[in-house]
């Protein structure tokens, strides 16, 4: 277990590239395994989450090279080549799927599992463990699918692969997990599967399927696919994940003379909550060379210091940054007058209950903070106070509450902050890049 201390020492300068999209990594790697043919996927995420959904589907038979692992180069230029078997060349692992902390892997997975012809069981670690699956196994089992779980669906999952029939589902949540896992069933069924939502969540999946020719129809808020078509192979990159390059972007913005550069950043618009969230605190974030790669919008964005302000959150916004909730409560914490976030109620169900543990995590830092049902009142303050914190296994918390230490008068220490590395295992490394005296230290228990 590691534990990080931080203590602010100067403007942060230069320019930094965050770690490869978490959510297009887990996609190239299942939509590449059911694909027909060799797909190649440049600066995939080597991260625990998505090696999890690579375990998963080596263990399903499917050969997997990292051509740069192989050769001994960093990590962040990891580059796969997939030799997908099509739609039914998956093989029955021989154990129990370990997703670890990865609701992505799991919840996905059970979409492609469903339409097998054999039975699978996921299993997660203490935190996945935890999370609601109901969302996915109704709409599966309406398909066809025969999904044991805990009880009040909770993991470990037992799927049994069956024959499955086309749905028009009307999802009562926004979330991408749970109409990618229906998409992913509905490329195992004859027919059209639809989806219809009730706000726009990200769109990687519709958008890497139609790159792979699947007869996929996008009308808005209702996604519809036709089942049984051969997926061609993938060649792409991916780009830097706007996930990680939040805490970056705020770090910026609040760390008084800062202005970096934050190169190669997704900028999709079902992602981009966070940057109009701080447009409207008041930041001062720049949008440059803005291109179009993979079938992904991508940018530059340089950021300068700003005095941010306290607004109010909520609506289509929570939806677009609900990763980067826990990074806005720092900004929101630095902000001049109050920031409500309401709408957000999903936050209590991520890698922890987002909002009770920043709430605590910050008024250890002396901060006034409402816990809301679905969200959080921050009232904002001009200095932080140094602090313990505790990460609560979140990658997200620790990430954040790092930032928060950045701008505290003093040394903060986050425990347990091995688990950065689900999602962004060179963070630390790449925040002692742009401080300008360096970080003071970190220390391995
Ligand atoms: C994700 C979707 C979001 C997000 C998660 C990753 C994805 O979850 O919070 O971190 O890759 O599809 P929901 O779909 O549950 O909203």
């Amino acid at each position: 277990m590691s534990r990080i201390s931080i203590k602010y020492q100067g403007p942060l300068c230069g320019e930094i590239t965050p770690s490869p999209d978490k959510s297009i990594s887990h996609r190239a790697i299942m939509l590449s395994s059911i694909a027909k043919g060799k797909s190649i996927v440049r600066n995939f995420l080597r991260a625990e989450d998505p090696l999890s959904t690579l375990g998963a589907f080596r263990q399903m038979g499917i050969d997997i090279k990292d051509r740069i692992q192989e050769s001994g180069v960093r990590s962040q230029e990891s580059e796969l080549v997939i030799h997908g078997r099509g739609l039914t060349g998956l093989t029955e692992p021989g154990n129990v799927i370990d997703c670890g902390n990865s609701g992505t892997t799991m919840r996905l997975l059970c979409g492609v599992l469903a339409g097998q012809t054999f039975s699978t069981t996921l299993t997660g670690d203490a935190s996945l463990r935890t999370r609601p699956m109901q969302r996915i196994i109704r709409p599966l089992t309406e398909m066809g699918a025969v999904i044991e779980s805990e009880k009040g669906g909770y993991p470990p999952l037992r799927i049994r692969g069956s024959k499955l029939k086309p749905i028009t589902y009307k999802s009562p949540l926004a979330s991408a997990q749970v109409k990618s896992a229906i998409m992913l069933a509905g490329l195992y069924c004859h027919g059209i599967t639809t989806v219809i939502e009730p706000g726009k969540s990200r769109d990687h999946t519709e958008r890497m399927l139609k790159a792979m020719g699947a007869d996929i129809d996008i009308k808005n808020l209702e996604v519809s696919i036709k089942g049984r078509a051969t997926l061609n192979p993938l060649d792409m990159t991916v780009p830097g994940d706007i996930s990680s390059a939040a805490f970056f972007i705020v770090a910026g913005l609040l760390v008084p003379h800062s202005e970096i550069l934050i190169k190669n950043t997704g900028i999709n618009p079902t992602r981009t909550g966070l940057i109009d969230i701080l447009e409207m605190m008041g930041a001062d974030i720049r949008l440059e060379n803005q291109r179009v790669v993979s079938g992904e919008a991508v940018a530059d964005l340089n950021v300068k210091h700003s005095r941010l302000k306290g607004i109010d959150i909520g609506g289509d916004l929570v939806l677009r940054a609900i990763d980067e909730f826990p990074v806005v409560c720092i900004a929101a914490a630095k902000a001049e007058g109050t920031t409500k976030i309401t709408g957000a109620r999903e936050l209590r169900v991520k890698e922890s209950d987002r909002i009770a543990t920043m709430a605590a995590e910050l008024r250890k830092m002396n901060v006034n903070v409402k816990e809301l049902t679905d969200g959080l009142i921050i009232e904002g303050r001009e200095k932080l106070q140094p602090a313990v914190i505790q990460s609560h296994g979140d990658h997200r918390v620790a990430m954040s509450m790092a930032i928060a230490g950045l701008t505290a008068e003093g040394e903060t220490t986050i425990e347990d902050a091995g688990c950065i590395d689900t999602s962004f295992p060179g963070f630390i490394k790449m925040l002692e890049s742009v401080v300008e005296f360096g970080l003071e230290k970190r220390t391995i228990k």
